[in-house]
């Protein structure tokens, strides 16, 4: 089962999830990455999920139309993606904390990891 790795606020939040998972559908009932993740229409429209991909993005799906649409190429190529969109089958990492840092992935913070153990 994939692992998953959120950085916020300094912090890095992980835990395994069940193969075939979308974060935000996790987020809405209250598992993790809850309360850590920003998500709001689940639907590829309003972007709040948008999420840097630091590790594992190659394994990702190429972007679906909602992501093109919403997201652009230019930010899809800087390996920004909607995390509405996306059902993970491999471990990954990544962050919503990206304000000013658009040009590259930031310095993911030393910090200690928390590992919630909500399934
Ligand atoms: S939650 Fe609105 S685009 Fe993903």
């Amino acid at each position: 089962m994939p692992f998953v790795t959120v950085h916020k606020g300094g912090q890095v939040f992980r835990d395994e999830v069940a193969d075939n998972t979308n974060l935000v559908v996790r987020a809405g009932i209250r598992k993790f990455p809850y309360p850590n993740f920003k998500y709001k229409c689940g639907m590829g429209k309003c972007a709040t999920c948008t999420s840097l991909i630091l590790k594992g993005g190659e394994n990702l799906p190429e972007p679906n139309w909602k992501e093109k649409k919403t997201l652009g190429d230019d930010k899809l190529a800087k390996g920004f993606r909607l995390a509405c969109q996306l059902w993970i089958h491999h471990d990954i990492e990544l962050t919503q904390e990206f304000e000013g840092t658009e040009a590259g992935a930031p310095e993911p913070a030393p910090a200690e990891i928390e590992t919630t153990t909500t399934g």
